[in-house]
């Protein structure tokens, strides 16, 4: 009896359900089970899961993760419509409750909704830091960084060591970084305080992307049920105090020594200018392009080595290109960039195939919106399924090979233009480090594949399972020997 009663209550949810869905007309999806909705189905993989899911139910469906709406967006039209034609709708963010910690959801660009504070702090990054004139005076100083990835290999290559590329990348897009900020080295290749580093930025990124039942839930963000959000204060709060230090010891040489750098300018501003900029500001500011722009460069390195590591011809294709543009003994230099269409076009082939944002950052719709005849309420949460459209069959000829080929003698870019494409995103919210991130990967990738030829450690073949997480990693760290050529 008591069963029958539940099956009925069961069954008049689901059918409640479907109609509500039906009579608001929102995009086809799953069924949703009561209270916990289809969180289960997102798996572990949750970018595949749902790009299976899209083939049923099409490219813009519904979810209920918990009790948030979400919308899946899975191709380039329903992109289209979301990062172009309703840009503005679609600005805001869902905040993980693991960035309500130390502020960070009050200041960070990223996350901020964008009104007028979010537009000032775009335009700060876009005039101090992120134009032609200021990356090209900062040319010199990352030049430096990749000639020590570049001394670091040779030393491994000299003792037939295998080098953990992720690890290699991982320094090299900090220093990177951190020269184009704030003229300093933060980490040294092998050593206690890198791995420390590196374990400290994975933790925050693992963390804001592992799912948290807060998230679906938010009504439980203050109890904290998986201690997520507490881990989270400890890894924020270590990387704030790394940036703090940097912060202080500059403003205490401040008056004996002018540098010419984002930080620099950044305190040239703190006083009286429009910017109001305090120093949180500063560090918080700090945090997001470390956030934004260590990992995803650096997993996009190492992908690339992988896919180089699998199809030995491309190497050698990128190879030749290199010697011949550049000439046996050069180093590869950011003035260069613009000479190397097939490195430009693995580099293009490597974001298609493993786009660090599989579901870019997730969207919100700051109001209903009607698209392709279905409702959005207010307050959804959008994924864009990016990888689901760069795997796409019937936009991609043999859409899982890795064939940089396809780009050369086509168009098609990542600035957000064409939405088969969008691992850098599109729009208002799209990537304000995508031209550094562009540097920074053609002269790591481009120096590692001059002077280099590379084998896998013990001859195998390269793993490429990828382990799912705010940016998406490899699962296996790529280990191979460099033989030093140049
Ligand atoms: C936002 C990808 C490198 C800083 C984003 C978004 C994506 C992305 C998908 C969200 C876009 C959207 O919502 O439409 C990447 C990839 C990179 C990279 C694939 C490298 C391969 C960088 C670098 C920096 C950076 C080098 C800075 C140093 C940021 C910031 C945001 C952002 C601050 C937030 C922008 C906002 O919400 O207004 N990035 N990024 N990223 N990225 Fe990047």
């Amino acid at each position: 009896m008591a069963l029958s009663l539940l099956i009925a209550i069961f069954v008049s949810i689901l059918a409640w359900s479907h109609f509500r869905r039906r009579r608001r007309n929102l995009p086809p999806g799953p069924y949703p089970f009561p209270i916990i909705g289809n969180i289960l189905q997102l798996g572990r993989n949750p970018h595949r899961s749902l790009t299976h899911l899209s083939k049923t139910y099409g490219p813009l469906m519904s979810l209920k993760l918990g009790s948030i709406h979400t919308v899946v967006v899975s191709s380039p039209e329903s992109a289209r419509l979301v990062l172009q034609e309703h840009d503005k709708a679609f600005s805001g963010r869902t905040i993980p409750a693991a960035a309500e910690v130390h502020g960070f959801d009050k200041i960070s660009v990223g996350l901020i909704p964008a009104g007028e504070r979010w537009r000032k702090l775009r335009k700060l990054c876009r005039e101090q830091m992120f134009s032609a004139r200021r990356l090209d005076a900062g040319a010199g100083a990352r030049r430096e960084k990749v000639q020590r990835l570049v001394d670091y290999l040779r030393e491994c290559s000299v003792s037939g060591r295998a080098v953990d590329l992720g690890q290699a990348a991982f320094v090299t897009t900090f220093n990177l970084l951190s020269a184009t900020f704030f003229s300093v080295d933060l980490i040294e290749f092998e050593s206690d305080a890198t791995q420390q580093l590196k374990e400290t930025v994975e933790g925050v990124t693992k963390i804001l992307g592992s799912p948290n039942v807060a998230d679906f839930f938010p009504f439980l963000k203050r109890l904290d049920p998986q201690r997520i959000k507490k881990r989270s204060e400890f890894y924020f709060g270590r990387l704030l105090g790394v940036l703090g230090g940097i912060i202080d010891e500059r403003l205490e040489t401040r008056s004996m020594e002018r540098k010419n750098d984002f930080l620099a300018a950044l305190f040239d501003l703190m006083d009286g200018s429009e910017y109001d900029l305090s120093y949180k500001d500063i560090q918080h500011l700090f945090l997001d392009l470390f956030l934004g722009g260590s990992d995803t460069t650096q997993s996009t390195v190492e992908w690339a080595m992988t896919e180089l590591l699998a199809n030995p011809v491309k190497m050698s294709n990128a190879k030749n290109e290199l010697r011949r543009v550049i000439g046996e003994n050069n180093q590869v230099e950011e003035s260069d960039i613009s000479r190397l269409p097939y490195l430009q076009a693995l580099i293009k082939e490597a974001l298609r195939l493993h786009p660090p944002g599989p579901f870019l950052i997730p969207r919100r719709a700051d109001r209903e919106v009607e698209i392709g005849g279905y409702i959005i309420p207010q307050h959804s949460q959008i994924f864009i399924n990016a990888w689901a459209i760069s795997r796409d069959s019937s936009i991609w000829p043999n859409p899982t090979s890795f064939e940089p080929e396809r780009f050369l003698n086509s168009n098609i870019g990542f600035k957000g233009q064409d939405f088969e494409l969008i691992p850098f995103g599109s729009g208002r919210r799209m990537c304000p480090g995508l031209s550094l991130a562009g540097r920074m990967l053609s002269l790591m990738l481009g120096s590692m594949l001059h002077n280099f030829e590379w084998e896998m450690e013990g001859g195998v073949t390269p793993d490429t399972t990828e382990e799912f997480g705010l940016a998406l990693h490899k699962a296996v760290p790529l280990k191979a020997i460099p033989l030093y050529c140049n």
